[in-house]
């Protein structure tokens, strides 16, 4: 059984989105909304760490309180536009480790072909959030997480702004141990595999490359 996908519905989060959207959201106001769309999102994705209790001294009196049990994170962005979602998810979780993919899509055939992949060397012992701003078929999510997996990650974690519902069954299927976050579902893809409505082409948004 596969875990639930979590569509985020927060007011911040879907006003965000709106503004990326637009087509005339140039790459500077588009860098920082990834960004803070990615800092809410990861907020709801770390929701489930775990914590332990430890007593300290406030001003008034000694107090039993809750802070992080200390289990490692690591991001992994899909490059090259997932890199766009690295900065937000630091702010929010600055002692985690980075690794990163590299896959692109066959212009012909669709399917994604690796080309780089660097993870930190504890990658088992951490708990490993990929982040890709689109979901569109899933190819590149799936071979993605296969590589991760390959390397020892146990306990992924997969975030994007938008999903397509042909991408998020196609990757619950695959990796049904996995818990997809997404700030938006969208309608469907188009012949040529964009996501519709969509943004548009979020690696060239970000980098300013169109
Ligand atoms: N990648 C994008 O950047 N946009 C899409 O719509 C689909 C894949």
């Amino acid at each position: 059984m596969s875990a639930t996908p979590f569509i985020m519905d927060h007011p911040l989060i879907q006003h965000k989105i709106a503004l990326l959207r637009d087509k005339n959201t140039g790459s500077k106001e588009f860098r920082e909304l990834i960004a803070e769309v990615t800092m809410l999102m990861c907020y709801e994705a770390t929701r489930d760490l775990p914590m332990k209790e430890v007593e300290i001294e406030t001003p008034i009196t000694i107090a039993k309180t809750k802070v992080l049990a200390g289990r490692k994170l690591a991001f992994v962005p899909i490059l090259r536009a997932g890199i766009g979602m690295v900065d937000g998810a630091l702010e929010l979780v600055p002692a985690a480790k980075v690794g990163h993919i590299g896959l692109y899509r066959d212009p012909v055939t669709h399917k994604p072909v690796e080309y780089y992949c660097k993870l930190p060397a504890d990658i088992g012992e951490r708990e490993v959030i990929v982040i890709d701003p689109m979901l569109a078929t899933g190819g590149s999510a799936i071979d993605a997480i296969k590589m991760i997996k390959r390397r020892g990650a146990k306990n992924i974690k997969f975030m994007c702004i938008i999903a397509a519902p042909e991408g998020l069954n196609a990757l619950t299927e695959a990796h049904p141990d996995v818990q997809v976050y997404c700030g938006a579902l969208d309608d469907h893809l188009n012949e040529n595999k964009y996501i519709v409505p969509g943004l548009g082409d979020a690696g060239d948004r970000i980098f300013g490359t169109k």
